[in-house]
């Protein structure tokens, strides 16, 4: 696992948009797995203008996102296909029907999850995934108590959850109960996995994903099997590492010059 820390949101966000550009760079056709949230906001901002400023080509990509909420339509404000298009798609020259997030509406959860992971295999596998973490370790939707080696599914969120995405939602708009989300088994099948946290109130988390026992009470904690994860943290996420200092010794020093 690599850890790295960076001053502010803003330069964790273009450290992980400069490994999304390596990776299409080496691999045009390349697949890549998505998140929501606040946290990427940044990242794909910065993907953004590489494709304009750049031309960092997105014509050749597919793009399998994490998860979607069970009953919004695509064209709902909080829908994460809204989100997607809003925030990286309707910018980038990506083919439209290389974008993939699991279905909202599908009547069929059980049928619909297995087409996903099957489409994932047919391109081949995802090459990257772009994380976030949930306040109570989750990545995707896999709440604590979630199977390690759960594949896509429909989920039941957690109040916790719930309660920390109705900021986005309407005032007495319900947030959704059920995601439809991949699974912990389908992440780490992942080649590589980028994890992104920023701020205060992802510090405790971050300690217990990166320095705690592997366990299903924070399934960001996994990672610690995968063979290439890697943390993108702003100082303030990586306040309460115990191993801080190492971790900013390992990449002031890697055997490759400073990254
Ligand atoms: C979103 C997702 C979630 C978020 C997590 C953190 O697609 O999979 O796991 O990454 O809830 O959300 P933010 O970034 O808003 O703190």
């Amino acid at each position: 696992m690599e850890v790295i820390i960076s001053n502010t949101y803003e330069e964790l966000s273009k450290a992980a948009a400069a490994m999304v550009a390596k990776t299409l760079n080496a691999k045009p056709n390349a697949v890549l797995g998505l998140a929501t949230g606040s946290t990427p906001l940044g990242l794909y901002k910065e993907l953004i203008r590489m494709h304009k400023e750049e031309g960092l080509d997105f014509s050749h990509v597919t793009t399998f996102n994490l998860d979607e909420y069970v009953g919004l339509k695509p064209n709902h404000p909080q829908s994460y296909r809204y989100f997607m298009q809003e925030n990286l798609f309707d910018h980038i020259n990506i083919a439209p029907q290389n974008t993939h997030l699991p279905s909202a509406t599908t009547d069929d959860h059980e049928m619909f999850c297995e087409s996903y992971e099957r489409m994932i295999d047919e391109c081949g596998g995802i090459d990257l995934q772009v994380l976030g973490i949930g306040s109570d370790g989750h990545i995707g939707f896999n709440e604590p108590t979630s199977s390690l080696s759960s594949r896509t599914r429909i989920k039941t969120l957690t109040r916790q959850t719930i309660k920390d995405n109705s900021r986005f939602f309407e005032a007495g708009e319900n947030v959704p109960t059920y995601a439809i989300t991949m699974g912990v088994g389908t992440i780490l099948e992942a080649k590589k996995v980028i994890l992104l946290a920023s701020g205060e109130g992802k510090a405790s988390v971050i300690a217990d994903a990166i320095e705690g026992p592997v366990t299903s009470m924070c399934t960001a904690s996994v990672l610690q099997f995968h063979e290439r994860a890697i943390y993108y943290l702003d100082t303030a996420a990586a306040s309460k590492l115990k191993m801080r200092d190492y971790f900013e010794w390992i990449q002031a020093n890697l055997p490759s010059g400073p990254a």
